[in-house]
């Protein structure tokens, strides 16, 4: 496990770059950061960053929570699937992925067959912290935020832990975690 006190200088942030010849897929919970970290990790690869989440708002003209309400988790699940794949096959980009999507065992194959995939792990205590800033999300809307993760975190464990590398990210500034998460992707290639 990697820990958060990693720097890199630019020639070593070069080097590995030149190394990475896939898509880097962001997977783990909801509020563990995988879109700030995604866009720090892009911009310092200088490659494109995309949020998965993003590109299905697009793609349905809804927010996630309008798609959950509308059409129900089951459609959304599908659109994701499709979204990702997509993304996969378009370049060596940095792709955030929403919280469940690893969980889906085609998103998974695919993701661990065509893409670096790493799990961004954290505590809950500062997951509860993190989501509590903005009320988005469909899945903590009905309950208490703090039962919700903690059961989603023991669901998925079992999953997000296939990913190919585990980073932790806790208070620190998501730049550590971003050349963290680097750091990892140099020793595992
Ligand atoms: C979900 C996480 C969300 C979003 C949707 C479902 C989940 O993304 O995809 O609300 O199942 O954990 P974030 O992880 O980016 O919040």
């Amino acid at each position: 496990m990697i820990e958060e006190q990693s720097t890199l200088n630019d020639a070593e942030i070069k080097r590995i770059a030149a190394r990475i010849d896939r898509p880097i897929v962001l997977v783990g919970l909801m509020g563990v950061g995988k879109s700030t970290v995604g866009r720090r990790l892009a911009s310092l690869l200088s490659r494109r960053f995309v949020d998965a989440d993003e590109e299905i708002e697009v793609a349905a003209q809804r927010t996630i929570s309008e798609i959950f309400e509308d059409f129900g988790e089951e459609y959304f699940r599908d659109g994701e699937r499709r979204v990702i794949a997509r993304l996969i096959e378009q370049d060596s980009c940095v792709i955030a992925t929403g919280g469940g999507a690893f969980v889906d065992p085609e998103t998974r194959a695919l993701i661990l067959d065509r893409a670096i995939a790493v799990w961004i792990d954290s505590d809950i205590d500062t997951l509860v912290e993190r989501t509590g800033r903005r009320s988005t999300r469909p899945l903590l809307k009905d309950g208490d935020p703090r039962e919700i993760l903690t059961r989603l975190y023991e669901d998925r464990k079992p999953f997000y832990s296939q990913a190919h590398i585990r980073v932790l990210s806790h208070d620190g500034p998501h730049v550590h975690t971003a050349t963290n998460i680097l750091e990892a992707i140099d020793a595992w290639l």
